[in-house]
């Protein structure tokens, strides 16, 4: 099912006179329980792309459709808190709280409903992606990377939004770790019907995806491969 489509998107930031186009014409559309990787050079505007379907910046043209209907009307805070989660290359987890804490923050924060008792929900959902329950309780700046991203994975899971979207989720991790990380973003998407949206330069990851959408420089836009 297209959960997410994005038409005709263009994005420029003024230079002086001069506009800088980074975006032109771009069309894309995501379904859930799919991988889809973003590919591109240092600089084509995949972040770029990532804040526009993500809301954090707005493009100056063009359309962004969550289930068919503009998110501008359903309210670009809605739409984050509700149907989006992001995970980042450097984790972005509060660093004084511990595992379990950061989950139960950001399950506080979504208008979605969350079944259960919402601290064993927490403890679940860091199980799932292989965090136990000692691991849990210490605080984040005591875990390892791939621990920290395990963690931002249970976060983004807490909300129950329909999309989950990194940029380059395993930039700061060792092979092995990036490996792991990247099939549990995929089981996401192929075992809980999750739109999965990542951005890597890590072309092995996007050998195993779904979709592959590269960006063209040039074109400014994307060619995507099914
Ligand atoms: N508001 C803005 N003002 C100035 N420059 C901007 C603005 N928005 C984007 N850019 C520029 O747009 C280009 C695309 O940036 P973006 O971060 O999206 O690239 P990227 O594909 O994610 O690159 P990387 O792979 O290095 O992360 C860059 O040259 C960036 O400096
Ligand atoms: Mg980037």
């Amino acid at each position: 099912m297209i959960v997410l489509e994005v038409k005709n998107l263009q994005y420029y930031y003024q230079d002086g006179r001069k506009k800088r186009i980074i975006l032109d014409n771009v069309n894309a559309e995501f379904e859930t329980g799919k991988f889809y990787a973003i590919l591109g050079e240092s600089g084509s505007g995949k972040t770029t792309f990532l804040s526009l379907i993500s809301s954090l910046d707005t493009p100056q043209s063009g359309e962004i459709l969550f289930r068919g209907k503009d998110i501008k009307d359903i309210g670009y805070e809605r739409y984050r808190r509700n149907h989006i989660s992001m995970v980042f290359q450097n984790y972005n987890l509060i660093q004084y709280m511990t595992a379990a804490e950061n989950v139960l923050v950001s399950m506080g924060i979504t208008d979605n409903r969350i079944e259960g008792n919402k601290k064993e929900t927490a403890y679940k959902l860091l199980e799932d992606v292989g965090i136990d329950k000692e691991t849990a309780d210490r605080r984040v700046n005591r875990l390892s990377g791939g621990e920290q991203q395990r963690t931002a994975i249970a976060r983004a899971l807490s909300t129950n939004s329909e999309i989950i979207m990194a940029d380059e989720p395993t930039g700061n991790l060792d092979h092995e770790t990036s490996g792991e990380i990247i099939d549990l973003l995929m089981n996401l998407a192929h075992e809980r019907d999750k739109c999965v949206i990542v951005v890597t330069h890590d072309l092995s990851i996007a050998g195993k995806s779904d979709v592959i959408l590269q960006l063209d420089t040039k074109k400014k836009a994307f060619t995507i491969y099914n």
